[in-house]
């Protein structure tokens, strides 16, 4: 029997949201509430200043039909560093941590057998009436939680991607990069759908200046038999929880992991012989098959998903299940 059509990465929310809102200059009491519209001023400081962030991890499902969280800490830190940097109200890192397990609490029965999950997204947003306020921060503010049943982000599934590789252009502001804000992505758009036309590609890796980066939704990492390579952490990509796992349990693993930069052309020699893959919540870790440079194709390995990707992948979706015993505090059950 064929299994049925999955919906589309995030296009299925779950019945309640939990919603807090900082006023008065203080978070107010946060409420579990149906998903519907919010109400919001059109003057509101995120529609004409772009004064928002937001977080994305997931639930998963283990054997024993667990429910566990993978990292919160680390992506509630990560959203609270955002806000800063945006200069929007910072979240309570205790309160955001219950509204979302109250959320994951209320959605236990849509939390999808593996490989699908729970994706969590927080969102926050400026919301002072005052079109005015582009030098000004918001002084009120929304702290939203969604949950979406996923599967696979890559309308592809389980195939290797192809990429375009930008050597020019950046994807953000190069101190913006760290930040999980909107308008990184609305900078990324029209690009990633340039290339998709021209190349016919997945994604767009960004290599400003030939330095290699990130892609638009997932950090990039280059492997071979014991080997990792992968941008070390500066303000201008997205610090990967992902990443950060994946490098840890390649580390325990043996592998010499390497984080330092380097350029389009190590790379292109890398993948001669060895592998390259996105890693991210919604990736998860995706092998890449073909890097399209300008000037021509280039192979990865194979073409196909590598080994060392693979066994990877296994080894993390393994401990975000409970497959194997969590014991580096990663999980939270709920
Ligand atoms: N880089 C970008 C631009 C992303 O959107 C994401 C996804 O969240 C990542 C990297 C990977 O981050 P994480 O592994 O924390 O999901
Ligand atoms: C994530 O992996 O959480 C991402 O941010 C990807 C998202 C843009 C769908």
């Amino acid at each position: 029997m064929q299994a049925a059509a999955k919906p589309a990465f995030g296009t299925v929310l779950t019945e309640n949201m939990a919603v807090a809102e900082f006023r008065d200059g203080r978070w107010q009491a946060h409420e579990l509430k149906p998903v519907a519209p919010i109400p919001l001023h059109p003057a509101a400081h995120v529609l004409h200043y772009g004064s928002e962030c937001f977080e994305g991890f997931k639930a998963h499902r283990g054997k024993d039909g667990a429910i566990s969280v993978f990292r919160m800490d680390r992506h509630i830190e990560r959203m609270r560093q955002s806000a800063r940097q945006l200069v929007l109200p910072e979240p309570d890192a205790a309160q955001l941590a219950t509204m979302v397990r109250e959320v994951v609490r209320a959605a236990r029965e849509q939390v999808p057998e593996p490989p699908g999950a729970l994706y969590l997204r927080p969102m926050l947003l400026g919301t002072t009436p005052n079109i005015g306020a582009a030098a000004t921060p918001s002084a009120t503010a929304l702290l939203i939680v969604l949950a979406s049943p996923v599967w696979d982000y890559f309308a592809g599934g389980a195939k290797a991607l192809r990429i375009f590789v930008e050597d020019q252009k950046t994807r953000t502001a190069s101190h913006l990069g760290v930040v999980k804000t909107g308008g990184n992505y609305a900078a990324a758009l029209g690009l990633t759908l340039e290339a998709r036309k021209q190349y016919g590609v997945d994604q767009v890796l960004f290599c400003p200046g030939g330095s290699v980066q990130e892609t638009g939704a997932a950090n990039f990492l280059l492997l071979r038999d014991g080997q990792l390579l992968t941008r070390s952490l500066d303000s201008s990509f997205l610090h990967g929880v992902t990443r950060d796992s994946l490098l840890t349990m390649a580390r325990d693993l043996g592998f010499r992991v390497e984080e330092r930069a380097f350029d389009v052309a190590e790379m292109l020699e890398w993948v001669k012989t060895g592998e390259a893959a996105l890693s991210g919540t919604a990736a998860v870790l995706a092998g890449v098959g073909t890097l399209v440079t300008r000037d021509g194709e280039h192979k990865v390995g194979d073409g196909g998903i590598g080994p060392v990707t693979r066994r990877l992948r296994e080894a993390l979706v393994a401990v975000q299940t409970g497959a194997v015993s969590d014991t580096r505090g990663w999980l939270e059950r709920i």
